[in-house]
């Protein structure tokens, strides 16, 4: 397992030798389209996943819709889903012609390299995987065989269409870790068909929630990028801050208002002081406007961008459509080669 230090030194030599020959890489990104995307995800993943493809580099993104069956809660709306995160995804800048994105349960090829993948790691090996764990103890359900075989799949989403470079954040390491393990059994044992591809660390900080805690649909402390302006200052109105008028930064003791001024911070470009320091002691009401004000205005241009396609499912059904046929080509010609190392590319 390597530390988390290497990871960390190899992730930056990479963001610096991708700038230099975007050409040479190709990035698969992940997103389980759970719930509608919000400002977390805006600052950690889509913000870097549009600088990449706009840096030159092919990417695929794909919408985890088979890993939405392992949460389960999530499934009666994960169509909804799939098109929201869609809609988002081109209002942030995605280009559907430089682009990829694909729904897993649309590309049968990439699914059935779960089957050699399985063959090549051991139960202890998936019961080992940290993050798995602390899915399994957050579910508080019994253990799925499809909670712990997902690394398996997601190392399945990257090598279908040979991924050099998977932006992740911390939590998704040992998934990457995984992924690089099964490509190095599979090429020792069969043959070298795939790369072993290299997590790039998205370097944004968490985003806090309303309350202070982890920015999640599923703590309703989120504002979505989907949120009208008047929905955006009822979620932030709602905010329990306290009752002192002096505005600091103190997420330990006063978690309400320093992840007001966490978020404004983040839209306004300026540090989480300098803006207390400004409201000084006008209170949190004007800490609540002010952040209100900041998240509108970040967001008008996306929500703008996002009107204009939202509603149009025969739109968005095409881009999936498109890239579903081309993550097919992929994941077909990617599977013929793995047939083939195996002896199984039998012609009757
Ligand atoms: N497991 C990832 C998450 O929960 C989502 C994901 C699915 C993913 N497939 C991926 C991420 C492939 C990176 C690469 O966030």
């Amino acid at each position: 397992m390597n530390s988390f230090a290497t990871v960390e030194q190899r992730s930056n030599q990479l963001a610096q030798a991708i700038t230099q020959a975007p050409e040479n890489y190709r990035v698969l990104t992940g997103e389980r389209p759970t719930g509608l995307l919000h400002l977390g995800h805006y600052f950690g993943s889509i913000a870097e996943r549009v600088r990449l493809q706009q840096a030159g580099v092919e990417s695929f993104l794909v919408l985890a819709d088979y890993q939405v069956i392992a949460d389960r809660d999530s499934m009666p709306r994960v169509r909804e889903y799939v098109y929201e995160a869609v809609v988002d995804y081109l209002a942030a800048g995605m280009d559907p012609e430089l682009t990829t994105i694909f729904t897993h349960s649309s590309v049968p090829a990439l699914n059935q390299l779960m089957l050699p993948f399985l063959s090549l790691v051991t139960e202890a090996e998936l019961h080992r995987n940290p993050t798995v764990k602390a899915e399994l103890a957050a579910s508080g359900r019994a253990l799925s065989g499809l909670l712990l075989t997902y690394p398996v799949h997601q190392a399945a989403d990257i090598l279908f269409c040979k991924g050099t470079v998977v932006p992740v954040g911390k939590d998704n390491l040992p998934h990457i870790e995984m992924t690089r393990l099964l490509a190095r059994r599979f090429n020792e044992r069969y043959g070298r068909v795939f790369p072993e591809p290299d997590a790039l660390l998205t370097s944004t900080p968490e985003v806090p929630g309303l309350d202070g805690r982890k920015m999640s649909k599923s703590y309703g402390n989120a504002i979505s990028l989907g949120m009208s302006a008047d929905e955006t200052a009822r979620a932030i109105r709602r905010t329990p801050t306290d009752s002192d008028r002096r505005i600091t930064f103190d997420p330990a003791s006063r978690p309400g208002v320093s992840a007001l001024l966490s978020t404004a911070s983040l839209c306004l470009g300026e540090t989480p002081e300098a803006i207390a320091d400004k409201i000084g002691d006008a209170g949190s009401g004007t800490l609540k406007s002010l952040t209100t004000d900041a998240v509108n205005s970040y967001l008008s241009g996306h929500r703008q961008r996002r009107s204009e396609f939202a509603g149009d499912q025969e739109f968005l059904a095409g881009i999936l459509r498109r890239g579903n046929e081309r993550a097919n080509l992929e994941a077909e010609e990617t599977l013929g080669e793995v047939r083939t190392a195996m002896g199984t590319n039998y012609q009757f």
